[in-house]
């Protein structure tokens, strides 16, 4: 994979047109869009199309609700966005991540086009062990997530989505063919904002992430074409010199 096709730009606003603008520019110096519930919620598919125009899509809305409900889901957005990457949470168990991942394939079938990755989405990395206790989960959090992680890929999902400190604990437990897609990447040059355990393009690559979900370092930089020009240049340096 080239350096650039693995950065998917965060575009986290409920405008359209700011979001459209935004889109269009960086179209060529990014891997993909990632579109989230915000958005979503705001504009529903006809906005999202209207902001990929054909560039691959990562839609971020994490379904988690019966088996039968979430299939509908996935077959409703598979059909309506067309998205490159879909995802469920893990926590919603066996049979509903079979479920949707049935649902993703024979819709991609009826419509003839590649199915979506559907991956996973473990433990959120807004909560901490006593989160995890107060809603009776089994801790501590590292073992939860490989835990999910290990469900996900046995139901048949693609890959997860996880923070940069867990792709290693992920990529040993499920293997080189599990895709994970880590957000909290933050190049060299750029403040952290509220992202806590940050990894840079580079070195989230080098631990083995397959696409880096990045979103204010590109979309507020005074030049986001520049900035994220800056970081496929980042990754492709530093997998040569590997
Ligand atoms: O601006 P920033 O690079 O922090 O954006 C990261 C994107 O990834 C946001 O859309 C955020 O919601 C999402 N995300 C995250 N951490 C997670 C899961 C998703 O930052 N654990």
């Amino acid at each position: 994979m080239e350096a650039h096709e693995r950065i998917l730009v965060a575009i986290d606003t409920a405008d359209t047109k700011a979001a459209t603008s935004l889109a269009q520019r960086v179209a060529g110096v990014v891997g993909g869009i990632k579109l989230g519930l915000e958005f979503f919620n705001a504009t529903g598919p006809e906005g999202v199309r209207a902001v990929v125009a054909g560039k691959p899509l990562f839609l971020d809305l994490k379904y988690h609700d019966i088996p039968n409900t979430v299939a509908g889901a996935v077959r409703s957005v598979v059909r309506a966005c067309r998205p490159s990457i879909l995802n469920v949470h893990a926590a919603g168990g066996r049979a509903m991540m079979q479920a949707a991942v049935a649902a993703n394939q024979e819709t991609a079938d009826a419509i003839g086009i590649t199915p979506p990755s559907l991956i996973a989405v473990t433990v959120l990395t807004s909560l901490d062990d006593a989160d995890l206790d107060s809603i009776g989960q089994y801790r501590p959090i590292g073992d939860q997530v490989v835990r999910l992680a290990r469900l996900a890929q046995e139901a048949g999902c693609d890959g997860a989505v996880c923070s940069p400190r867990e792709i290693t604990a992920i990529r040993a437990a499920c293997g080189d063919g599990f895709q994970l897609v880590v957000p909290g990447i933050r190049p060299t040059s750029s403040a952290a904002d509220d992202q806590k355990r940050t990894l840079t393009p580079a070195e989230a690559v080098a631990a083995g992430a397959d696409y880096l979900v990045i979103g204010r370092p590109i979309t507020q930089a005074p030049d986001p074409v520049a900035a994220a020009t800056a970081i496929a240049d980042e990754i492709r340096a530093s997998s040569a010199a590997a």
